[in-house]
């Protein structure tokens, strides 16, 4: 195999090119590969483990620059967090209701999940002022969603575009309970009035349209917190008051992140992955399910249950895909996955729809218009929906000069595209990959068969 099948280059101190050129032959992909772990699930432990009594130990935590995020806000709040580059993070909790104010702003970084889930908690601590914001994708990105229902609950809470925009100030205090019937399927949402319901006496309940991820849920009663769901109505209550008490979190492989594979394993041809210690909640598993109604060979092996999150080793081998329509119920299930999903509709036969996505707009990039416009840049034939993509399949890409806009899985699924495309592709912009998966590159280069 030719040596220069992946190469990268650094172009400048701020930025990285990735720049991918597979051999006129093509390249079959191989290999047996684990996934960084779950972000959803790292940042829920760190900041369960820092408002619970007693320590929490966290195996296989993501070291992307999110959690990192994470970590940092709750250190500035008191927490103590031990160097995140070692097998086992420990958190010494400073228990609920003991977030300490910090002296200086908090900097959720770019992660929406970090300043979203971390609101609930400073809007109830009651006579503290927090200031907390990002960088300039999340300075974009909506807040009222968290806000709104925020201060129906009695929070303080300014910043610009009427508290709709961070940086936000935050001043503590006592909140009362709502029922609220959030208008989006959000697991930041829902996470971040459970964690102000925490504090809050009485019972808090969530209703959502459509079901999202469920990880606050489940390690929230594995800290100890009252918390009942009731799937036929697509709810959840928190009832405040409770002590947490720290855990050990062992934390699976980011499906989000299997998925680039998944599809890499799938569209190019003669290619076989096994990805081994892969978190298959079902609330997670979309991606599998179009895949498979887009007729991929994916298997799930050794399924077991670690510390309460359902696991399982995924083998991916090609085959020739067809289009298919993802929407409704599906799409919180596989919201991050659509930009790699669109990647696999472009090698698919046939035509794929994807809608009632909306939300992609307002995440770290508008992902509809960037995935159309990049991929379109390489042969493809997508046109925008205003919630979707139209995606006509079959047209073989050409390798070309894309940009990241700086969002992790615009770089990554640009990647999975090159992989299959004719000639050289550059990335710009592909050091964000490391907000989710830092050895991204790496394990491009295994599965290659180039390092
Ligand atoms: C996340 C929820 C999702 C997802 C994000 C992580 C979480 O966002 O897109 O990457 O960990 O709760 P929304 O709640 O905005 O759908």
């Amino acid at each position: 195999m030719s040596a220069t099948l992946v190469t990268v280059e650094t172009t400048t101190q701020l930025t990285d090119d990735l720049i991918i050129q597979p051999p006129t032959s093509g390249i079959a992909l191989q290999g047996q590969i684990e996934v960084p772990g779950d972000k959803s699930i790292s940042h829920r432990a760190l900041m369960l483990g820092a408002i619970s009594q007693g320590e929490t130990q966290i195996q296989g935590l993501l070291l992307g620059e999110d959690p990192r995020s994470t970590a940092e806000c709750f250190r500035a709040m008191g927490a103590e967090i031990s160097d995140l580059n070692t097998q086992l993070v420990r958190v010494k909790g400073i228990g609920l209701g003991q977030l300490k104010e910090p002296v200086d702003i908090l900097n959720a970084g770019n992660s929406g999940t970090t300043l979203r889930l971390m609101l609930g908690l400073l809007a109830s601590h009651p006579g503290r002022l927090f200031t907390v914001t990002g960088d300039s994708s999340l300075r974009s990105r909506p807040m009222s969603r968290v806000v709104k229902p925020l201060q129906q609950m009695g929070a303080h809470i300014w910043g610009r575009a009427g508290a709709a925009l961070a940086p936000l100030a935050v001043l503590g205090q006592t909140l009362k309970p709502i029922h609220y019937q959030s208008p989006i399927a959000s697991a930041q949402v829902k996470s971040c009035l459970l964690l102000a319901g925490l504090m809050t006496e009485g019972k808090t309940t969530i209703t959502e349209p459509s079901v999202s991820r469920d990880h606050s849920e489940r390690m929230l009663k594995a800290f100890g917190a009252q918390l009942t769901t009731d799937p036929d109505s697509k709810s959840v209550t928190i009832t405040g008051g409770a002590t947490l008490h720290g855990q050990t979190v062992i934390v699976p492989g980011d499906i989000s992140s299997a998925a680039f594979w998944l599809v890499a394993g799938s569209i190019v041809p003669g290619s076989e992955i096994l990805i081994e210690n892969v978190g298959v909640n079902p609330t997670r598993t979309g991606v599998i399910e179009a895949l498979a109604m887009m007729g991929a060979d994916i298997t799930l092996e050794n399924q077991r249950v670690v510390a309460g999150e359902p696991v399982a080793d995924l083998r991916v081998r090609a085959r020739a895909l067809h289009g298919c329509t993802i929407s409704g119920d599906l799409i919180p299930r596989l919201i991050d996955e659509i930009p790699v999903l669109a990647v696999a509709a472009v090698f698919a036969s046939g035509t794929t729809i994807i809608k009632d996505a909306e939300e992609l707009r307002v995440k770290e990039s508008d992902r509809i218009t960037v995935m159309a416009n990049q991929l379109n840049k390489m042969g493809a034939k997508i046109s925008e929906l205003t919630d979707g993509m139209e995606i006509t399949g079959g047209t073989p890409l050409t390798g070309a000069e894309v940009e990241s806009y700086s969002d992790h899985r615009i770089t990554m699924s640009l990647a999975v595209a090159a992989l299959n495309a004719q000639g050289k592709t550059t990335i710009h912009g592909a050091e964000a990959a490391a907000i989710s998966y830092p050895t991204f590159v790496a394990t491009l280069k295994q599965v290659c068969g180039t390092n």
